[in-house]
Formats: structure tokens, sequence, C-alpha cells
């Protein structure tokens, strides 16, 4: 399972082990990370967009820098990509993926040689076209360098969607409505940053209830 939230917690997240992040618990509601904030740790933590009054600071990757998380243990909530780590939480192997890692989960999952599923986050149970093209991405890389299948029609949809993305990302997801919430919200410094291909290759894996990052040789993909 990979869960991909690009507009902003897989590439935040992403962006903290970057940064030298020890772990990172995400947490699905706003009580949990203000439990947490009580007891003394760390707190990421937003909804729609904007950072909850307890926490440290928000959900954009640039808030992650080396001086804030180097070593430390983060605690993580935020409107969609946490629930959708929560949701996948019981599956066999849960990764991180966005499209700054996004040969490095490929290759992650090729050496699991098992069925895959991308989690889209989305927003509040939508449908989000970043997410998708991610998606497609993933779909394009898996079948064309490690000779997966899929005859599932949302794979193929991402797929196509991802070949009209492709040759100018930006542009193509201009139009997304998370784009437009975080332009709204003054928050769209992120936009090129979140939609930049293989800045890192690390792959954060959720484990017994936190994130903890695994370097994975980039070459195949
Ligand atoms: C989320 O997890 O809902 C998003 O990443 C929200 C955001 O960063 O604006």
């Amino acid at each position: 399972m990979v869960v991909v939230d690009v507009l902003r917690a897989t590439s935040a997240i992403c962006a903290a082990f970057m940064n030298g992040v020890d772990k990172i618990i995400p947490v699905g509601t706003v009580e949990e990370a203000r439990a947490y904030k009580q007891k003394g740790f760390l707190v990421a933590a937003e909804r729609d967009g904007l950072v909850l009054d307890f926490a440290d600071f928000g959900n954009s990757p640039y808030n992650f820098t080396p001086e804030r998380v180097k070593g430390k243990t983060i605690v993580y909530s935020t409107t969609n990509g946490t629930q959708a780590i929560q949701m996948a939480s019981s599956c066999y192997k849960v990764a991180i993926g966005a499209f700054t890692n996004l040969s490095a989960v490929c290759n992650w999952l090729i050496h699991q040689n098992r069925d895959v599923i991308v989690l889209c986050a989305g927003w509040k149970n939508r449908f989000s076209l970043e997410d998708t093209i991610l998606a497609g991405a993933i779909v394009q890389k898996l079948i064309a360098h490690a000779g997966f299948r899929t005859e599932c029609d949302s794979a193929l949809a991402a797929l196509d969607l991802w070949s009209l993305a492709e040759a100018d990302i930006l542009t193509y997801i201009d139009k997304a409505a998370q784009r437009s919430r975080l332009r709204k919200n003054g928050l769209d410094d992120v936009i090129e940053f979140c939609h930049t291909l293989d800045l890192t290759n690390i792959v954060p894996l959720y484990s017994e209830g936190t994130l903890v990052a695994i370097s994975e040789p980039v070459s195949v993909c």
C-alpha cells in the first residue's frame, strides 16, 4: 500500500525525513494531537490548511526545517493525509509516496513483489487531481519497468490523467481544487516543490503507529 497526499501531507512527511526527523507519529483527530502536545511533544497540525492554535507549526513542507525537526519525534495531524494513513494502518506494509520520492517509492514497491494499492487521500473523501496524477505516475513506472499489470479502471484512469499532466505538471495542476484552496489561504508557495520529481531516495514507512524512513536505491526506474 502507498498513501499519497501531494498537497501537502505526504510531500511534507518526505520533506521532514529529508531534513532529518527521527520519527513521525500520525494521528487522526485534533484531540489526539492536543493530548500529545500537553505531554510535551512537538506537534505539526492543520485543518483545512490552517495551523491549529496549539500546534508548533502547520503542514507546509517548508515548516519542517532541519533546525526544527532534526533528530526529533513529531506528532502530525492533517485534514486528509493522516486520516488516509490511519485507514491504511492495518495493511501488510504501508509506504508514503510523493512526487519528491517517486522513483524511490516505486523501487520499494518493486522489491516487495506484492500486489500494490495506491490510496489517494483526496479531499474530505473526494477525488483529487494531484493525488490521482501521482498514482498514474506510479502505475506508469510499475508497468513500464517492472512488468506489473493492472485491470483496475481507477489505475487506468490515473494513468490516462498522468499522460495528460506529465509534460507540464504545474500548468496541469493549476486547475486543481486544492491548488485554489492553498492559493486562497496564501499557502501556495509549495506547489512547485510538491510537484518536483525525485528529490530524495527516502521512503517513509508506517509501522506500529509510527513513520520511520528507509533509503531506497533509485536506479531501477
Ligand atoms: C491534508 O492532509 O489534508 C492536506 O495535506 C492539507 C493541506 O496541507 O492543506
